[in-house]
Formats: structure tokens, C-alpha cells, sequence
């Protein structure tokens, strides 16, 4: 069976420096290192100053930087065709667009929040799967910011963390237009090896949750539909939930209850709060049942979760629901769709001696049912982004 690797930093390192050098032909002053997430539980309620409970993969974005004369940034990737050269303005709010806007944008942000952000040249290559619903965009920003930071000579502590989490989130909502809610860029910078990060969106504290080690693993499958946030769907689900809230009387659907969604009028915007409220509540169970290595329980969890997300919230895909159903039957002990949805990836806790056959039945049924083959990969929760020097 056949994972998707994360390479090494080691690896990556090299990499990013020889491409740096090949498209500009300057020699790197460093590398910055972002690693992509996969969810846990707590889906979209990032943006209802709720809970989430991200852990972050091995897989992660590298940006090899250097300093150049004149005014301008130029900026390549391995993964694309187009270089993006232009001064510190023309990364602003509406001036720059496509995959460039990630990288660009954190440049812009930085300025804005007061950091030294001289021309340079940056390269980026990632092992990150693009379009899979594992933050590929945020580990492109909070790699790009790691970069900038070390050419720079910024040390990296706590309060420098926060304010790289807000650069990249104003990056990605307001350069690159994608109204997402934080949760990605968080846990890219602030995830610590072998732990999940809950998240509480009411006050922007987080907490290290440990992950049981040795008997199970997280499995990622992604679907290979692709999925982009800049699509219309989950602005969609944004504005249902702040229409629920504002038809509550409150000013974000964290305050409310089950019996409080149960009172809303109009059954889409109910069923959209509903998800949010009972999915709150799975969070915080999923914390202790992970705590009291309770498998039932988290089974349970992932499976209440996956069905609210397909009736009630409306994201997932029927890819989704049949690498969720066949992962569950073939031995996992639970399993549901992970991220923004409208395809991306689905998350299983299988144990380990079981995880090559899980990978294997979903192959099948997909094969089976006329869909793409599906992509796998092992998600051992790795350290947050830094600086490699
Ligand atoms: C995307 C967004 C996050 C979050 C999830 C859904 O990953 O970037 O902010 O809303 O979807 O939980």
C-alpha cells in the first residue's frame, strides 16, 4: 500500500534552495517550514467563535528566500508555472489574484503589522496535496511569513506567532478573497509534535491535546475532487450561520443552544445551526473520549459529526460519504469528511495493524463505484512552522 510522503525537512530544504537558485539564481539566505492540517472535529465553527481540533501532517509547505536590490519581490513555486514579480503595493487587496495572492499577500500583511519586509527572492515547493482539503493555501502564507521573518533576523516567540497568525489570515481573507475563519493558519504555527491543538475562536487560546501514539493512526484519503474555498459554497454556509445568529438575537451561534436553533423559522438556515451547535458539543466530547482513549465513544463522535455535515450543513460528496462508510466496515474505529467540504479529504482513526487494509477497501469501492482513485496518506502530528536557518 502506498501513502503519500511527506519527504523530510532535510529533503525539502535542499530542494527549495536549488530551486531558488535555478529560477533566480541567487543562493538562499534560509528556508521557512509550514506543515498543511487535517481536522479532527469542529467543522466551520472556526468562524462561529467556536472550537476546532486540528493536528498538523508531516506534509508541509517550504519557502527558500533571499534578498535582492531594487523594489520588487519575485516569487516561484515548483508546483506552478507562473513567476509573480511586483513591489510591496502590488501584493494589496485587490492587485493580485491566483495561487500567487497566498504568498504575495503574507508580504503585504507583514508590512501592515509593522515587520521589516525588504524585495526578496522566494522559491516554494511543498509536500502538501494541492486542492485536498488540507490547507495547502495557509501552509504556502505561514511558510512565506517563516521565510520573510528569518531573512530578517525576527526570533520567533509567542507574541511573534499571533501576529503571524493574523498577517496570514489577512492574506488569505482579504488579498486572496477566501472568507475562511483561522483555523488553518493557527494550528500551522502553533502545532506541537505528537498533539492535537483544541482551539477556542472565542477567546484565541489553544490548548495541545496528546494523541494516542502507538496502536492508531490518523489515515487521510483524499478524494481527489477538487474543492477551492474561493467558491461560492462556503461563503454560502458563512452567511447562514451569521443569519442564524443575527434571527437569535446573538452574536454568534457559540452562544446558542439546541432548543434556541430549534425556534428558527426557515428549515435551511436551522439545519445550517443546528450542525454548528451539536458539533460544538462533539468537540468537547471528542477531547475527553481522546483523553480516555475511549474508541466507542470517538467512533460515535466522528460518526454524529460526518452525518450532520452531509444532512444538515450540506458539504460532503458521495466520495466522502463512501471512504467514511468503507473505512468504518473495513475496521476503523471511526471516521468522517475533514475541512471546508464540497470534496477534499476524509479522516479515519484506524488501528495501526489495520491501516493498509482500510487504505485498500476504500480503493476498491471506489474503483467499484466508477470514482478516481483516492489518494492516501498517514497524518503523524508534527511540529509547527519555524525556520530551518
Ligand atoms: C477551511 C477553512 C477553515 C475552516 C474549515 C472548516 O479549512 O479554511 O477556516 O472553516 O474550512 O472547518
Amino acid at each position: 500500500m502506498s501513502f503519500v510522503s511527506p519527504g523530510t525537512a532535510a529533503e525539502y530544504d535542499v530542494r527549495a534552495r536549488q530551486g531558488l537558485e535555478a529560477t533566480f539564481d541567487t543562493p538562499a539566505t534560509g528556508v521557512g517550514r509550514a506543515p498543511g492540517r487535517v481536522n479532527l472535529i469542529g467543522e466551520h465553527t472556526d468562524y462561529n467563535r467556536g472550537l476546532v481540533l486540528p493536528v498538523a501532517l508531516p506534509h508541509a509547505t517550504y519557502a527558500a528566500a533571499a534578498r535582492r536590490e531594487g523594489t520588487r519581490f519575485r516569487i516561484a513555486s515548483a508546483q506552478q508555472s507562473e513567476v509573480w514579480t511586483g513591489a510591496l503595493g502590488d501584493a494589496a487587496p485587490g492587485r493580485v489574484t491566483g495561487w500567487a495572492a497566498y504568498a504575495a499577500g503574507v508580504v503585504w500583511a507583514l508590512s501592515e503589522a509593522g515587520f521589516q519586509t525588504p524585495p526578496m527572492d522566494v522559491y516554494i515547493d511543498t509536500s502538501v496535496p494541492l486542492g485536498a482539503g488540507l490547507s495547502s493555501s495557509a501552509a504556502i502564507e505561514c511558510a512565506v511569513a517563516m521565510a520573510v521573518l528569518g531573512v530578517t533576523d525576527v526570533d520567533l516567540d509567542d507574541d511573534v506567532r499571533r501576529l503571524v497568525v493574523e498577517a496570514t489570515i489577512r492574506a488569505e481573507t482579504e488579498v486572496a478573497g477566501a472568507p475562511t475563519g483561522g483555523m488553518d493558519q493557527t494550528v500551522s504555527v502553533f502545532a506541537a509534535e505528537g498533539q492535537a491543538v483544541l482551539i477556542d475562536f472565542d477567546d484565541d487560546s489553544h490548548t495541545a491535546i496528546p494523541l494516542p501514539a502507538d496502536d492508531h493512526v490518523l489515515l487521510v484519503t483524499d478524494s481527489r475532487v477538487t474543492h477551492t474555498l474561493v467558491d461560492g459554497g462556503y461563503a454560502a454556509r458563512r452567511a447562514d450561520c451569521e443569519e442564524a445568529a443575527a434571527a437569535l438575537g446573538l452574536p454568534s451561534l457559540r452562544a446558542a443552544t439546541v432548543a434556541d436553533v430549534e425556534q428558527l423559522p426557515d428549515a435551511r438556515i436551522r439545519a445550517r445551526a443546528r450542525h454548528i451547535v451539536t458539533e460544538l458539543d462533539r468537540v468537547t466530547a471528542t477531547v475527553a473520549a481522546l483523553e480516555h482513549q475511549d474508541w466507542a465513544r470517538l467512533g460515535e463522535l466522528f460518526a454524529a459529526s460526518h452525518a450532520s455535515m452531509r444532512d444538515d450543513f450540506e458539504i460532503s460528496t458521495p466520495e466522502l460519504d463512501l471512504s467514511v462508510a468503507t473505512a468504518v466496515e473495513a475496521g476503523a474505529v471511526g471516521a468522517r469528511m475533514t475541512g471546508g467540504g464540497f470534496g477534499g479529504s476524509s479522516v479515519a482513526i484506524v488501528p495501526t495493524d489495520r491501516v493498509d487494509g482500510v487504505a485498500r477497501a476504500i480503493d476498491v469501492a471506489y474503483a467499484a463505484a466508477g470514482h478516481p482513485s483516492p489518494a492516501h496518506l498517514l497524518a503523524t502530528p508534527s511540529g509547527g512552522a519555524n525556520y530551518l536557518g
